[in-house]
């Protein structure tokens, strides 16, 4: 365990390097690099991207949260006739709106109810108007009620299935706008029969699952895949880099901790989060410490090199967790 933190200083400090981080890399067309630095992530995915605007929305900064919702908007519209036909999305884009090349199985769902949840956020906090969204808010709702129940791949890009992830964060966007198909989604969610993993954090977190009902999950993803030095897996048998802490997921856990009352634990997340930064502030996708699989890491070296550092959606889930510790 480490000793607390008490330095406000040393968490505003990595707010800053972190806005200053997102911003120097989101490009001129809006979209943000899942991470700019690691070749199979030079694409802006819906999902990391809404978390990213979100975050760079509770961080002020107002012009580069809008610029990744055009973005999102521009890529919904010139698909129109795609969505109304019925065929399937992808979940990344290269960063001037093009499909992206290889087999990488790309159909998830979850980004486009993320991105109107973090747009409908951003609206909410701002007081900023959305009208000029509304014909890509419309085509995405449809998109999702087209969809909602359709196995696709999970927050991972690994398995397909209906997964309590996924179905939390089209709940949240069709919430979002008021839409009466978010019912019956958030009622499709089954965490009990779900794998232990910490994507199911983000449930409780948008409000599809209530706290109390979450407890019991919440308690077995503390036990199985968050060691006790602090760090967060994704699942007990991830092999991919052996396996490491993931920072995005202890900005996750804490912000989960933030809303079930345990602020001491959020600000110790916060304070886990702080040292691990680099000194010029990035935050990698993960850690190669405690590995669960140790010996799976050098062959995902020799294949691609170190984990994506920084990682975008890490610097993002840092700012975030900041912030609601400051409310
Ligand atoms: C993760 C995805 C993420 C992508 C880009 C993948 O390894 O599994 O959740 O969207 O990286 O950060």
């Amino acid at each position: 365990m480490d000793e607390p933190l008490n330095q406000d200083s040393a968490v505003d400090e990595l707010v800053f390097k972190s806005v200053g981080i997102i911003a120097d890399n989101q490009t001129l067309s809006g979209a943000y690099p899942a991470s700019p630095n690691f070749e199979p992530y030079k694409y802006c995915w819906f999902r990391d991207g809404s978390f990213i605007a979100d975050a760079m929305s509770r961080a002020g900064q107002v012009k580069s949260a809008e610029q990744f919702f055009d973005w999102c908007a521009d890529i919904i519209l010139a698909r129109k006739s795609q969505i109304e036909n019925g065929q399937p999305l992808d979940a990344r884009y290269t960063y001037d709106g093009q499909a992206a090349d290889g087999d990488w199985q790309t159909f998830q769902l979850d980004g486009y109810g993320l991105w109107l949840w973090a747009l409908a956020g951003h609206a909410r906090r701002t007081e900023r108007p959305i009208d000029k969204y509304r014909p890509a808010i419309d085509l995405s709702i449809l998109y999702l009620e087209k969809h909602w129940q359709e196995p696709c791949f999970d927050w991972w890009e690994e398995t397909k299935g209906v997964y309590p992830a996924t179905l939390a964060c089209i709940f949240a966007g069709l919430a979002a706008f008021n839409h009466p198909k978010a019912e019956q989604v958030r009622q499709a969610i089954d965490i009990k029969s779900a794998r232990t993993d910490a994507s199911l954090l983000i449930c409780p977190v948008l409000g599809a699952v209530s706290q109390e009902g979450f407890a019991p999950t919440l308690a077995d993803i503390e036990q199985r895949i968050v060691d006790p030095e602090g760090g967060v897996h994704r699942y007990a048998d991830d092999e991919y880099y052996g396996g490491g802490q993931w920072i995005l997921l202890a900005g996750l856990l804490g912000w989960q901790y933030m809303l079930a009352g345990r602020r001491e634990e959020a600000r110790q997340k916060l304070d886990w989060i702080v040292r691990r930064a680099q000194p010029n502030g990035w935050l990698a996708e993960q850690l190669p410490n405690h590995l669960l699989k140790p010996v799976s890491y050098q062959s995902w070296l020799d294949r691609l090199g170190p984990p994506a550092n920084p990682l975008l959606w890490s610097q993002a889930m840092f700012i975030t967790l900041a912030s609601v510790l400051k409310t």
